[in-house]
């Protein structure tokens, strides 16, 4: 009876003092543009990309082929910093294409891979300031194609 007792009254004790350490923890703020903000997410133009130029917008001023593998064999020189995109059409719906494109530093604050649609660049030459490297027509291109190889 004694250590029954005793027992009921360490576990209120506690009870007390859990419940005071999660009244001062400081509440994790959510992020205001996290992964599945789909605002990301959705098309940036009304026309529909064009495979066919979002292969040649890869192989030349997207530079895609600078970081990774792609089945464009007539651009020998293929870097591998990130992962081989065959198969990514299989591996990712277009809204996660598109949004690794706009902006792959939601995911990865840390990532090597540049944001191509994005306008607050550091260290833009003059007359580009506020300009994303790539189009929204072209991000919607190379969207378009990614999602074929599949
Ligand atoms: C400077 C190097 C670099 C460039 C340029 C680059 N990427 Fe990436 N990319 C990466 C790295 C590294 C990753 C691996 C994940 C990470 O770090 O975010 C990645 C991941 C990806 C992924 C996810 C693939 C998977 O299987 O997880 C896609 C899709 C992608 N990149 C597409 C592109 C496209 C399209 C372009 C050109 C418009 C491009 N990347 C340009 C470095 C680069």
């Amino acid at each position: 009876m004694q250590t029954s007792i005793t027992r009921l009254a360490l576990a209120a004790v506690l009870a007390v003092a859990l419940a005071g350490l999660a009244e001062a923890a400081p509440r994790k703020k959510a992020p205001e543009r996290g992964y599945f903000d789909v605002s990301r997410m959705a098309p940036l133009t009304d026309q529909k990309g064009d495979p066919a130029n979002g292969r040649k917008v890869a192989a030349t001023k997207g530079l895609c082929v600078s970081c990774h593998v792609m089945p464009i064999p007539e651009q020998p020189d293929h870097g591998d910093v990130g992962p081989d995109l065959a198969g990514v059409g299989s591996r990712m719906q277009p809204p996660e294409l598109r949004m690794r494109i706009v902006d792959p530093k939601v995911l990865y604050a840390d990532t090597i891979m540049p944001s191509f649609y994005k306008s607050d660049l550091n260290r833009v030459k003059k007359g580009l300031e506020g300009k994303p490297f790539l189009t929204a027509q072209e991000v919607e291109d190379v969207v378009a194609y990614l999602a074929t190889l599949k």
